[in-house]
């Protein structure tokens, strides 16, 4: 037991709340910059900071969200007024987190394939953002499908560097969230994808029980077990959520306490649809399943804001209406009709 067990636990439990996720927006400088530049906003640190500020008030998030997944950058940033990012979302009850992975980068010696890097350092960065106000973080592990891919070593690599980083974090007082992520990039079948995430799964807990992680004081934020973006051949709704449920129930313990997805470049729709499918059909799941998203809750206000003071509001009320149709998925209440009644904007 660490001094920071109970916290642990009474944070991941608040993470996973009935009905509530977790908003992911730690797109890195880069990512941002590149998603600004696609839509013509410029990439400065202040529009990247506006842009975050807009997420982080937009009112009544909390109703849906735990808490949201911020960037090194974002933490030390405050509102126009001055109330730092991590102070306002406590105020307004949501739990700050953190991503404190430094990127994934070429894995050398396996051309295509990719390692998480960033365990230099952590347990000092790990001292000063709890200090900051994060109380969980994240750490993204990329597995890429592909002609003879992935290889052991990739899986092996990345599981052990997930595993370090979330012992790092239990002994620092943040929740980990452990996230290996199988890409949807490639023509692969869903039984392909099934395959990978389950080794990956496997790798993944083995390494967490080597590194004597509490499983009960961490989220896991998978992807889905999906058809590959470009398989002619596309799984249906249900297929989907068949095959995710029963890959995590051969990997997952009964002991951690949520499973919360990412959409991983899923469309808005199916990330919902897909959450729901789970939701609504398996009733008596050892864990509670929602999500962990970015792009299938910011892209809407992403699209409308153009950088512009007077977008906020619509921006803001078009990713509560994706925060909520998710939160619903996550109780198996979604349906397509709240598609039909998006926002009142
Ligand atoms: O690391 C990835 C994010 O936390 C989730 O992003 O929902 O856009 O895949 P996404």
């Amino acid at each position: 037991m660490s001094q920071y067990t109970q916290e642990l636990q009474a944070t991941a439990k608040a993470m996973m709340a009935d009905n509530k996720g977790v908003l992911a927006m730690d797109e890195s400088n880069g990512t941002c910059n590149k998603r600004f530049q696609q839509r013509g906003i410029p990439t400065t640190e202040e529009k990247r900071r506006a842009y975050r500020e807009l997420l982080v008030t937009i009112p009544n998030l909390n109703e849906y969200v735990s808490g949201a997944i911020l960037y090194d950058e974002t933490i030390r940033q405050s509102t126009k007024d001055g109330v730092p990012f991590p102070k306002l979302m406590q105020s307004n009850g949501m739990i700050p987190g953190i991503k404190v992975d430094a990127g994934a980068k070429e894995l050398a010696g396996h051309p295509n394939e990719k390692v998480t890097e960033g365990l230099d350092g952590l347990r000092d960065r790990i001292a000063e953002y709890y200090k900051m106000g994060a109380r969980f973080a994240k750490w993204r592990a990329v597995i890429t499908i592909g002609d003879g891919i992935p290889s052991r070593a990739c899986i092996e690599s990345n599981a052990h560097a997930l595993a370090r980083y979330a012992a790092l974090c239990q002994e620092g007082g943040l929740v980990p969230i452990v996230e290996p992520e199988v890409l949807i990039d490639g023509n692969h079948t869903i039984e392909r994808c099934y395959e990978v995430t389950e080794q990956t799964l496997i790798a993944v807990f083995d390494q967490l029980h080597l590194q004597n992680v509490a499983l009960d004081q961490m989220i896991l934020k998978p992807s889905m077990v999906v058809s590959g973006k470009d398989c002619p051949q596309q799984a249906s709704v249900e297929e989907v959520a068949d095959a995710t449920i029963k890959c995590l129930l051969d990997c997952v313990p009964a002991s951690v306490p949520g499973i919360a997805f990412l959409s991983g470049g899923q469309s808005m729709e199916r990330s919902s649809a897909h959450l729901n499918a789970m939701n609504a059909k398996y009733k008596q799941l050892p864990w509670r399943v929602t999500f962990s998203y970015a792009r299938a809750i910011q892209q809407p206000a992403l699209d409308n804001w153009k950088g512009e003071d007077a977008n906020v509001e619509k921006s803001q009320k078009l990713s509560l209406h994706r925060a909520k149709c998710n939160s619903a998925a996550s109780m198996g209440q979604y349906s397509e009709e709240m598609e039909k009644q998006p926002a009142m904007v």
